[in-house]
């Protein structure tokens, strides 16, 4: 007899399988280099996995308090304090997550009630989406424009309206490596000025800034900053995406719902790693270096694509790169990507599916956090397209 449940309504039922585990899967499948997702394929720095170490081995092995041991989170203010000039009060207004991911969950979980609209600018990350929608929330899509992917902040402001709880913006950008200027910032202050909404502010890839851009974090403007969670991953400052490791800053009014949803959801997060970082984020050089070491295996990358049929211009920031194949094939990006694997054995992501009704605009995405070797290997492979 089939006793199995079914007789349940999917929250999500539209949801296909991630790009991230499809690429994976045929990385794997079809032994390919696999520089579709967005992790390193080396190992963090050997004082940060010492100090891990340490930690494990020196009974900090039980419960952490609910919204970080202080020594983390004061660390994490000051950095705050000493990058953009403002304060958040380590007690109450910073609290470590599981990742930048479960931050973004549960901000959205915290404020989203069902009905409410919640702007994203696409392309976007893939988690924004399901969070909302998971809480009854309605994605208002607002596409970047062109192949550059600027933002028509009048059209942005145009999807602003009493139902609009809350807009989700990510600096530097996934997937195409732009980071928002100044006067982005002063457009959507503008925006959101005498609006309720709140801002959530992805900004995982912070450090992480080329070619002399500063990377602008809301939290350096005021009137954003009393309306935002900014999202932060040691995930991807550190190279150790497996750790999900990541925290949040928002102002205390902010911070206290956020900390009603944590607490019965995660409550705490992994103590011995927090003692680790604690210490390691008291060398600023820890993080302030890692534009220049990413900038360097982006450079590496294009050199060696020079000669390619590829067409790209460099990325600002992230470890990603939009390359346009547009001279190589007529394909859809999904097709491209797919043969890419199956014949060349190189995995890669296709852009359509992080835009609003998959346009496609003949790019792929790269993701250079990888060694030397496999950014060789892999534009090897790029050349002969
Ligand atoms: C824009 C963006 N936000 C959030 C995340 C997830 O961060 P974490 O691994 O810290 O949850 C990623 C991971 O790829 C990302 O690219």
């Amino acid at each position: 007899m089939d006793t199995s449940i079914k007789d349940f309504t999917s929250k999500l039922p539209q949801l296909p399988t991630s790009i991230f585990t499809k690429m994976t899967q045929l990385a794997k499948q079809y032994d390919a280099i696999n520089i579709s997702q967005g992790f390193p394929n080396f190992e963090p720095d050997p004082v940060l996995l010492e100090l891990v170490s340490k930690a494990l081995k020196s009974g900090h092995n039980q419960y952490a308090p609910m919204g970080g041991i202080y020594s983390l989170r004061e660390i994490i203010s000051e950095k705050i304090k000493n990058l953009y000039g403002k304060s958040y009060d380590p007690s109450s207004e910073i609290t470590i997550t599981v990742g930048a991911t479960q931050a973004i969950y549960t901000a959205i979980s915290a404020f989203v009630w069902p009905g409410d609209e919640v702007v994203v600018l696409k392309p976007a990350y893939d988690c924004y989406e399901p969070s909302i929608m998971a809480n009854g929330g309605k994605p208002i899509l607002v596409q970047m424009t062109g192949k550059d992917y600027k933002i028509d902040w009048e059209e942005f402001k145009n999807h602003i309206n009493d139902k609009t709880r809350m807009v989700i913006i990510n600096t530097p950008h996934n997937p195409s490596g732009k980071v928002f200027s100044k006067e982005d910032m002063v457009q959507l202050q503008n925006c959101l000025k005498n609006t309720n909404v709140i801002l959530l502010s992805d900004e995982v890839y912070e450090h992480i800034v080329f070619d002399g851009f500063a990377h602008e974090s809301v939290s350096k403007y005021p009137d954003l900053a009393s309306r935002s969670f900014v999202c932060a991953s040691f995930g991807k400052t550190f190279h150790a995406t497996g750790w999900k490791m990541g925290y949040c800053a928002a102002p205390f009014e902010l911070m206290k719902e956020f900390l009603k949803i944590h607490e019965f959801n995660v409550f705490c997060v992994n103590h011995p790693f927090q003692k680790a970082l604690a210490t390691y984020l008291k060398t600023p050089e820890h993080y302030l270096s890692l534009g220049g070491f990413y900038q360097e295996k982006r450079d590496l990358l294009l050199n060696a694509l020079g000669n390619s049929r590829f067409r790209f211009t460099p990325s600002n920031g992230t470890y990603f790169q939009l390359l346009d194949y547009s001279a190589i094939s007529e394909e859809s990006d999904t097709s491209f990507a797919e043969r890419l694997v199956k014949e060349h054995h190189l995995a890669c992501i296709p852009i359509s599916v992080f835009n609003k009704d998959q346009i496609d605009h003949k790019q792929i995405r790269v993701c250079f956090a990888k060694t030397e070797e496999t950014l060789l290997r892999a534009s090897e492979i790029l050349c002969i397209m």
